[in-house]
């Protein structure tokens, strides 16, 4: 889950870096470190804490000019958030630098080997035993490239690891197994990064590396070989969002500008993929025979991503009449589902990295399913490991606690629902049709969800001090509810969680005492006038066992005010695109209440963005 990044060129090498790094953080904020080639020795700076301690350290003492240099920021496995275990690590007696994101499973027979050797370590990581061994191999072969091949043969686990050696000024040599490595491409300059906006401010040209391949850069150069030596091409692409974009403007948070950015994120995943009664989408591999031949989807992802999933079942069950299952990628992958070539497994994920998820999609593969993405990331590992991406468009999203990408992964399952279900047949083209006429209408409405969130800041401030909140929701309301439970709690640190309405009394209602607060997101009863009475008798059981229920109701519903201590709005929409809308002021609540309790937003204690390891 650590974010890396290296340099050659001849711009300021430690404010590349820092540049970079700052990108990078939420992938992990523990420790941060960097180290330029100085003469015949590595100069090194490293520190535990977030990148702030180590720009300070920097500002204080700063590093020598370099025309070279590699900087990492982690999150923590092996070994506490201390100094000595900041990246990067040293070898060849000071000579050589090494930073490493992932996790070397056979490090301690490494280090126990390497330690008889006669080798002293100074860490409690993992990545000192790749630091000790590349500069073993380097003074054996007199060449890094040579060196990082010999090594990433020993290593087990998966790993993205950059070096340098003082001998070969303006090299920096990366290798990948399982873990992301981006090139960027510019004048004069290489970079290379866990991802691509680890340089986008200073290079839009990328090319991502595939699985077990070795990059060496130079001022002039980027040349890629697979672990065996041989000459490979990557794929260039040039990166759409420009740098301003993952910047946070006049916005105290990342967290609070990606809410605002939801519109956007909706409209920009709309974009050119909608006609008047058909869905555009081009899914290469995925073509019209493919999809009338499978006969079950199942949708695998992490966190958020699962519970737009949730969303996405009851459309295209509704919709296109397949049966979909959603599976949290981790159990999905060490259990042994039942998968053949009839099969589509979709994933869902906003970095296109999660460990967890991208495992699901290779193991799908393995049994030879179908396997489609749903990915907001471009080049990243998961789209390019599936048959067919579907790219949401939302931008960059920095902070943590994901929320413009929800929604946009929520729009790109309506997207493939709709295509599938004119696809097989079983929607008309006047019901398909009045479905794109509401989502075109989504972009607006959230436009005023967020516009009148006033009673969503009172509120957040009166609740500042709780010590737990429930939200309840039915049907696609229930993965509403999931999701403003698993904000508040990564944000707050309050005890947080989501239930269905018909769950209640078998068992959460115990839970309800005098003042327990409970947000209810509830249905349309225009739309869904079944569903409506049965929360509002959820409701009325609650509030019987003393309750304080904060509604989410559409506009027009005036059947909930008597059971609701609040009421916060939202537009009237068709019922499989209520998620979109009722979700927002529940991270509004959740931002909110963190800020009031003066926590960071951003980076939450113990988390990290992107996933990266199991
Ligand atoms: O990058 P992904 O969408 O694959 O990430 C999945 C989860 O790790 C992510 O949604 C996580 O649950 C968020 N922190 C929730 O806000």
């Amino acid at each position: 889950m650590c974010g890396i990044v290296g340099y050659t060129g001849e711009r300021g090498t430690v404010d590349v870096l820092l540049e970079g790094l700052s990108r990078l953080e939420y992938r992990g904020y523990d420790s941060a470190g960097v180290s330029v080639i100085d003469g015949e020795h590595i100069a090194l700076r490293k520190k535990g804490g977030k990148l702030a301690v180590l720009r300070a350290s920097l500002e204080d003492a700063p590093l020598p000019a370099s025309a070279t240099g590699i900087g990492h920021t982690r999150w923590a496995t092996h070994g506490g958030p201390t100094d000595e275990n900041a990246h990067p690590h040293i070898g060849d007696d000071g000579r050589l630098s090494l930073i490493h994101n992932g996790i070397i499973e056979n490090f301690a027979e490494l280090r126990a080997e390497l330690e008889a050797a006669g080798e002293a370590f100074a860490s409690e990581t993992d990545t000192e035993a790749a630091a000790k061994l590349l500069g073993r191999a380097y003074r054996e072969t007199g060449d890094l490239t040579a060196a990082m091949r010999q090594v990433v043969k020993r290593l087990h686990g998966q790993f993205t690891l950059l070096a340098m050696h003082a001998e070969q000024p303006g090299v920096v040599v990366g290798a990948s197994h399982n873990s992301p490595l981006l090139v960027g491409y510019g004048e004069g300059e290489h970079f290379l990064g866990s991802d691509v906006s680890a340089f986008v401010k200073f290079t839009p040209s990328a090319a991502a590396l595939d699985n077990d391949q070795i990059v060496t850069i130079t001022r002039d150069s980027a040349s890629v070989t697979d672990f065996d030596g041989n000459a490979v091409e990557p794929k260039r692409f040039e990166v759409s969002w420009d740098a301003s974009a993952a910047e946070k403007g006049g916005w105290n948070s990342f967290m609070a500008k990606e809410i605002s950015e939801g519109p956007e994120a909706v409209e920009n995943t709309m974009r050119g993929r909608l006609a008047d009664s058909r869905v555009e989408l081009d899914l290469g591999a995925l073509d019209d025979e493919v999809l009338r031949s499978i006969d079950r989807i199942v949708i695998v992802a992490c966190g958020t991503a699962n519970y737009s999933g949730l969303v996405g079942k009851y459309a295209i069950e509704t919709w296109a009449r397949v049966p979909v299952e959603v599976d949290l990628a981790h159990e999905f992958r060490y259990r042994d589902p039942v998968l053949d070539e009839r099969t589509l497994v979709i994933s869902i994920s906003q970095s296109g990295e999660t460990m967890d998820t991208k495992m699901a999609v290779q193991h799908a593969k393995a049994q030879g399913a179908r396997t489609l993405s749903i990915c907001n990331t471009q080049g990243a590992t998961i789209p390019r490991e599936s048959e067919a991406v579907l790219y949401t468009h939302a931008g960059p999203e920095v902070a943590v606690a994901s929320t413009k990408a929800f929604l946009a992964q929520v729009i790109g399952q309506l997207l493939f629902g709709l295509h599938l279900a004119r696809v097989r047949g079983t929607m008309a083209d006047e019901a398909i049709a009045e479905v794109i006429a509401e989502m075109r209408e989504l972009p607006a409405e959230l436009r005023q969800v967020l516009a009148e969130q006033e009673a969503v800041h009172e509120l957040a401030h009166w609740m500042a001090d709780s010590r737990s909140v429930l939200f309840l929701g039915r049907h696609v309301g229930y993965p509403v509810a999931l999701e403003g439970a698993l904000k508040l709690k990564e944000i707050s640190y309050i005890h947080a969680e989501g239930f269905a309405g018909g769950e209640l009394k078998h068992g959460p209602i115990a839970l309800i005492e005098p003042g327990q607060v409970v947000f209810v997101v509830v249905p349309s009863p225009r739309n869904e006038p079944l569903l409506h009475s049965k929360i509002v008798s959820n409701i009325q059981e609650i509030r019987a066992r003393g309750a304080r229920v904060i509604v989410v109701a559409e506009a027009g519903d005036a059947a909930v005010l008597p059971y609701a201590d609040v009421v916060l709005r939202v537009p009237l929409t068709l019922p499989m695109l209520e998620p979109v809308l009722q979700v927002v002021p529940l991270h509004i609540f959740a931002l909110e209440l963190a800020t009031a309790k003066g926590l960071d937003v951003d980076q939450p204690r113990n988390l990290a963005k992107s996933v990266t390891v199991e």
